[in-house]
């Protein structure tokens, strides 16, 4: 469909819907959201001459996946960010079926933005071209076009580029699929960002002492940390346990050494990044001051998305607040980006029985539990949390079919920051040893209530609204 159309139909989608969906008491006070329509993944996130850029695959038209746009925001300073002109729309014949998810890198001074045009036929089957946009004098995005077909070998399913430089050469994880039926991650090496040369698969289902593990991988990312490279990704296909892999698909992590030159990548096991119930598609960026900072989705594509309040407010989705990634003892520890602690006001300290405790307006807020011993919470009625000596256990009712659910931690439980933000918690474990990320819909203002007979330490913020202007 022409650029044109297409833009008027999302402006005309957002002039009549915004004023609703900002209304919203579940809208986020300061996590990113949609202005309308369904958010997906984030891309492209970079600090560029200094200001944070992060993109993200937006359907504008409707909540519901389809053909997916580039929403662009930006900030100084993570916390305020600004609406910048729309970057994608998949308006050429290469991207007919959406401008999928991809990475940005500042190429000669000019941002530049690497994604998938993802093309569907009638006869059901698809392909994928990796295409290049850059940006103009106007902030917006020329598009360059396809740099590169689909590998031989593989499905339709080849998307997601990952971009970085790397001893003068630039180089890209693709997540992909082979033919048979496999989820992979392919290594390639540029010159110029616009013809690509692929060294091969670094992992994947059947590689590196993997056995299956799953049909496809999405949202590879490829990063130094400490004196190792970690891959993320997104294996689809890997069947439920008792105790992980409770999502309908993963997200997780590998720690190894990628030896670029003959694109190997050996590797230790796979772990969760996130145990809650939405969180998908992290992607990472480098910092000016060298942090590694995660971004992820709280969301998961598994249908029972649209379940969700929200929708029927035009809007759904938000992104997780911004974490810094450290590597210890061969783990990804994620905490809270440490600016978010200017959002916090009025500190409130409470020490006593679990069972005693306050009840606290955790609308947004940041509380900080500190306990050994068996407690539980209740979050505005709609989540739980227990931890009951080994096990900690998040459990809702299903939004679909009203039965209970779980997701689990086990470990020796020592501290929690609950980050709360309306409709959504991130609870970090440990100070970031694991997390579990998850939307819930409370009665508003939402509540935390502590049960239990043992000490319990807590500290309790309000954080302040922050997000767009
Ligand atoms: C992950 C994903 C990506 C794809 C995008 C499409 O959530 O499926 O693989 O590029 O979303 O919106």
């Amino acid at each position: 469909m022409k650029e044109s159309t297409l833009l008027k139909q999302a402006l005309r989608q957002v002039m009549s819907g915004q004023v609703q969906a900002a209304a919203d008491p579940y809208r986020p006070g300061w996590h990113l959201a949609p202005a309308v329509g369904l958010l997906n993944d984030p891309n492209g996130f970079i600090q560029h001459n200094g200001r944070y850029h992060l993109f993200y695959q937006w359907n504008p038209l409707a909540c519901a996946h389809g053909a997916k746009f580039w929403g662009h925001w930006s900030s100084a300073d993570l916390l305020h960010w600004r609406h910048e002109p729309l970057a994608l729309a998949p308006s050429e014949a290469f991207e007919s079926h959406g401008c999928y998810s991809g990475s940005a890198v500042t190429d000669h001074g000019q941002l530049t933005l690497i994604y998938t045009g993802n093309v569907k036929y009638a006869d059901g089957s698809r392909t994928a071209f990796q295409c290049l946009a850059r940006q103009n004098a106007e902030g917006g995005f020329d598009k360059i076009g396809p740099v590169l077909d689909l590998p031989a070998g593989y499905s339709g399913h080849v998307r997601d580029p990952k971009v970085w430089r790397h001893n003068n050469h630039w180089y890209m994880v693709l997540g992909a699929q082979d033919l048979a039926l496999r989820g992979k991650v392919l290594l390639l090496r540029s010159e110029d960002l616009l013809s690509w040369h692929t060294l091969g698969e670094i992992a994947g289902s059947g590689l590196n002492g993997l056995g299956e593990f799953g049909y496809m991988w999405e949202c590879p990312d490829l990063f130094r940390l400490a004196d190792h490279h970690v891959l993320l990704c997104c294996p689809q296909g890997l069947s439920a346990e008792a105790d992980r892999y409770l999502n309908t698909f993963q997200s997780g992590y590998f720690v190894g050494q990628l030896d670029h030159q003959n694109a190997r990548f050996p590797h230790g096991d796979f772990s969760e990044l996130d145990l809650g119930f939405e969180f998908y598609a992290p992607q990472t960026t480098q910092t000016d001051d060298g942090r590694r900072l995660l971004i992820g989705w709280m969301g998961i594509p598994d249908g029972d998305e649209f379940y969700q309040p929200t929708v029927k407010q035009g809007w759904i989705h938000t992104m997780t607040c911004p974490r810094e990634l450290t590597l210890v003892a061969g783990k990804i520890i994620q905490q809270p980006a440490r600016e978010l602690q200017q959002l916090r006001s009025m500190m409130q300290q409470w020490q006593g029985i679990a069972g005693d405790a306050p009840i606290w307006n955790i609308t947004q807020a940041e509380v900080e539990i500190e306990t050994e011993h068996p407690f539980s919470a209740d979050f505005g009625g709609d989540l739980q949390l227990q931890w009951d000596g080994e096990w900690l256990r998040l459990t809702r009712n299903n939004r679909r079919s009203g039965l209970p659910e779980q997701r689990l931690w086990r470990g020796n439980l020592r501290h929690l920051t609950v980050l709360s933000d309306r409709s959504s918690v991130e609870i970090f474990i440990n100070h970031g040893e694991s997390v579990m990320s998850s939307r819930y819909f409370p009665a508003l203002p939402a509540r935390l209530t502590l049960k239990g007979d043992r000490q319990i330490t807590l500290r309790h913020w309000s954080l302040a609204d922050c997000v767009i202007e």
